[in-house]
Formats: structure tokens, sequence, C-alpha cells
């Protein structure tokens, strides 16, 4: 905040928007203030607030600060020890005192002076934190999957469109050299017409680990350890006792707040899959469980290690010259040895396959360690970023939409959340596209959305 002359408090944003472009700056206001000694000057800056503090949020709150474009002024986290870290690591990158911490999201979150967030959350909490998040007007920075369940992805999506906000998703492969080359391989044509795309996940979980067929029982339910909130982590989702092995980092193990490798992966190789074949807009109108092994449902980790799901996009549908089928596994000796890890688009001419790090296709000639293609080649030229945060700092700024906006994260994470639900009914699924429903199955619609526990409720 800052002080007008008369006391009164105006925002950062009220004393922009109020002084304008022709604010008379008076003469002792030194360089750095105006940008000119190679700072950022203030009003360029997207002033930041990081929103959980566990695994990734440390990693996303280094890139954007590492950008002097983002100041980052405070933190948020239902675990002290977490939230502590958060404001020490804040501060002493700034060297200064002024991140401010916070408990409840939606404190952080009022403050008129915070442009924009970055949310780190377990997936159960996606939709709540974002959609608060735009309705205070924030730009986002969210991570992938979009949200827990398809009902809460299209909340997510409509609060950020109705508040016109600026959203990046944490499906960073597309700011990667390989990925976005591979991608401009498959759409301009070069393997031919895509038939059947191989989207390899990861298989199994850890099989050594206590969570891993245990059990909740009175050996490994215990009192949460008094920095974490737990009533509050647990949040909209079931609650079910406190086990350490299902809270921090481990919450993907377990369907009442994750997804499972599943959808732990689809908003990176299932999103890849998308961009290459233009999908980004679209989706699958079949989707059929092959295998599912689950373990016992009140095993401490309940998803899936196990899985093999196929999709059909109908190139009626998607406007595509044909139907593409997709294949969705866990890859691993455990699981299914002739899918690999990454994405494989198989063509009429040729296939190409990318992971992290890797990329690989049939046709040597473009195998370039440039990973760029002949100007010739690139009738279509896909949406280049080579730094993930970066971008969503510039598309604050500018108001173009990022590399990978709302809809796209929507759309990405759909043949997995579908999957899922095959999984669990057994069953094969029929999806409208365009309605965003699934025809003919009441019982698996229900499994669309899921209940929130009072006082939670998603508006
Ligand atoms: N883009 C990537 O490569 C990538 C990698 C890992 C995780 N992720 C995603 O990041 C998100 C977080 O995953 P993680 O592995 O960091 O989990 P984590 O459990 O390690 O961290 C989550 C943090 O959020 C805090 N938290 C929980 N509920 C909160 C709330 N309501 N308000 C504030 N803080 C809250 C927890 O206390 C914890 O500190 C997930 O959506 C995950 O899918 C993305």
């Amino acid at each position: 905040m800052k002080t007008t002359g008369d006391g009164a408090k105006v925002s950062r944003r009220q004393f922009l928007t109020s002084t304008g472009a022709a604010v008379a700056v008076p003469l002792i206001v030194p360089a750095s203030v105006l940008g000119r000694d190679g700072q950022t000057a203030p009003s360029e800056r997207v002033v930041m607030g990081a929103i959980g503090f566990g695994g990734q949020g440390p990693w996303n709150t280094d890139e954007l600060m590492k950008d002097r474009s983002c100041q980052m002024v405070a933190a948020c986290d239902v675990d002290k020890g977490h939230l502590n870290r958060a404001v020490k690591i804040i501060n002493a990158h700034y060297d200064n005192e002024d991140c401010k911490g916070y408990h409840d999201y939606r404190e952080l979150m009022v403050r008129k002076d915070i442009d924009a967030v970055m949310i780190a959350v377990p997936d159960h909490w996606h939709a709540l934190v974002a959609t608060e998040a735009a309705r205070q007007g924030k730009d986002i920075y969210g991570e992938k999957p979009l949200a827990r369940t398809i009902g809460e992805q299209q909340a997510i999506v409509r609060a950020v469109q109705q508040n016109k906000r600026i959203w990046q998703t944490g499906s960073w492969q597309r700011s990667n050299d390989n990925f976005w080359y591979a991608c401009e391989i498959v759409r301009n044509g070069l393997i031919g017409n895509v038939t059947k795309v191989e989207v390899g996940l990861p298989g199994g979980q850890n099989s050594g680990h206590p969570g891993f067929g245990g059990l909740a029982n009175e050996n490994t339910c215990t009192p949460p350890p008094p920095e974490l909130d737990y009533n509050f982590w647990i949040g909209p989702a079931e609650l079910m006792p406190y086990v350490k092995c299902r809270v921090h980092g481990n919450w993907r193990w377990n369907y009442n707040t994750g997804g499972g490798q599943l959808m732990d992966w689809i908003g990176h190789h299932g999103d890849i899959a998308h961009w290459g074949l233009g999908f980004d807009d679209t989706g699958p109108s079949e989707v059929e469980v092959e295998h599912a092994e689950f373990p016992p449902p009140h095993a401490i980790w309940n998803t899936c290690p196990k899985y093999r799901v196929s999709a059909k996009y109908l190139g009626r549908v998607t406007g595509y010259p044909n139907d593409v089928q997709m294949t969705l596994a866990g890859t691993g000796t455990e699981s299914y040895p002739d899918i690999k890890m990454g994405c494989k688009w198989i063509g009429s001419e040729g296939w190409v396959w990318v992971d992290r790090g890797n990329f690989d296709c049939s046709d040597p000639r473009w195998k370039s360690k440039k990973l760029q293609l002949p100007e010739e080649l690139r009738k279509v030229k896909l949406y280049r970023s080579t730094n993930h945060w970066r971008n969503f700092l510039e598309c604050v700024k500018s108001r173009k939409p990022t590399i990978t906006p709302v809809e796209t994260a929507h759309h990405s994470a759909i043949p997995g959340h579908l999957s899922l639900i095959s999984m669990m009914t057994g069953r094969k699924l029929q999806w409208d596209v365009k309605a965003e429903q699934i025809v003919g199955d009441p019982d698996a619609a229900q499994l669309l959305t899921r209940p929130y526990r009072a006082p939670w409720q998603l508006a």
C-alpha cells in the first residue's frame, strides 16, 4: 500500500490507474525506480503470492523470482513448517523482510496490491483456490492437472474466463525445445496423418513403501504433527484419519485427494499428445479401460499402479482427417513394456517419439540436433516459449494468452479423468465432446463431480 498526501491509503493498482501514464514523477525519484539502471520499474513488476510450498511450490517460486519482473511478496501454506520455509526463502532472495506469511489463502487473495498467484497445492484443493483467485482478480500460474474432477475443471475455466484472468498451467514441457520440435513435425504433417498415439506414463508405485499395500489402522493412523492444520489440509475432501504417508507429496496415491500416476502425468505427456495433434480444444468420444489393477479400497495408497486405457478421437468431431486411437498406459517392466515413457505419434508415413531429454523419429532428416525444422516446412508455427514462468509474467503484462491457457489444461486432462472413470466403472464410456457429458451412463456421469465436505462449497 502507498499513502496519499491526505493519509488515505490507496493500493498500488489504484495508484497506477488513477495517476495514469502522464504522472508527474518527482525529479528526485532514483533511476532504479524508473527501471533505468537495468532494474525493472515497480509499475512493470508483477506482484505475486505463492500458495502451497511443498515439493513443486518452491521450484515455481524460485523460477518466478529469478525473473526480475516478478516481485514475490506473500506466501501461504497450511503447514507452518512449509510456510516458514517459504517466507525465509523469499526474504533471503530479496534481502528484506517484506514477505508476509498466510495460513488461509483467502486472506492473501484479498490483498489488492497482489496481481497474481502461483498455486501448487494438492489436486483436491485446485478448484477452490483457483476460483477464489480468479474472483479476486488475480492472474494465475496453476499446477496440473487442472483439477481433481471434470466438474471442478469446468468451474475453474468459467471463473478464469468470466474474470478475464491470465492463466498458465504448470505443464512446462510445452516450453521445452524437444517437445516443441516434436509437435511441429507432427503438426506439419511430416509423418503423414496420425492414426495412433501412445502416451506412456509412469507405471507402478514405490512398492517397498509402507503406503503401498499398507492399511490405515491403529499403527499407521497417528495425530497430525502440530505444525500441520490437517483439518484445513483435507479441506473439501473426505475427512480420513491422518496417516503420514497419505499427506505431503503422497496425497497423489489416494483417490480422496489425487488420481495416481495417471492423473499426475496426464498434464505432461497427455498434454503434449494433444499439442502435436492440434487437439487443444477437443477430446476423445470413446474411452475404454483395457486393464486396471486396484489395491484394496482401504489401502493407504489405493490408486491404480497398473493401468491401460484406449481412447478414440473421431475425425468428424475433431476435424482431423481420420480417427485417432490413443493408448494411455503405465510404462515399465511391471506394467506395459511395449509402451515407452513419453509420447509417440504414429502416422501413415512415419513416427515421432519424445520424452524429457529424449527425441527420436523414423526419418533421419528430422534427427537434427538443432531441433528446428527448415523454415519452408513450418507451415504451422506453434506457439514458442523457452521459459514457462517468464512466459506467464510476459503474458500478465501483455494480456495475451500463455502457452498453456486454462482451456488447454482442461482439454489435456479430460482423457485422464475419463480413463479413471472407465477404470472405476469397468465400462466403455461415450463422451459428448461439445456438451462435455458422459452419454447413456448416469452412474459413470456421477463421477464427473465429487461431494464436498462442509463447509467447503464450490461456487
Ligand atoms: N509441473 C510439475 O512438473 C509438477 C511437479 C510436481 C507436482 N506438481 C503439482 O503441484 C501441485 C502440488 O504438488 P506437490 O508435489 O508440491 O505437493 P506437496 O504435498 O509436496 O505440497 C503441497 C503443499 O500445499 C500445502 N497446502 C495444502 N492445502 C493447502 C491450502 N488449502 N492452502 C495452502 N497450502 C496448502 C501443503 O501443506 C503442502 O505444503 C500438484 O497439483 C501437483 O500435481 C507439478
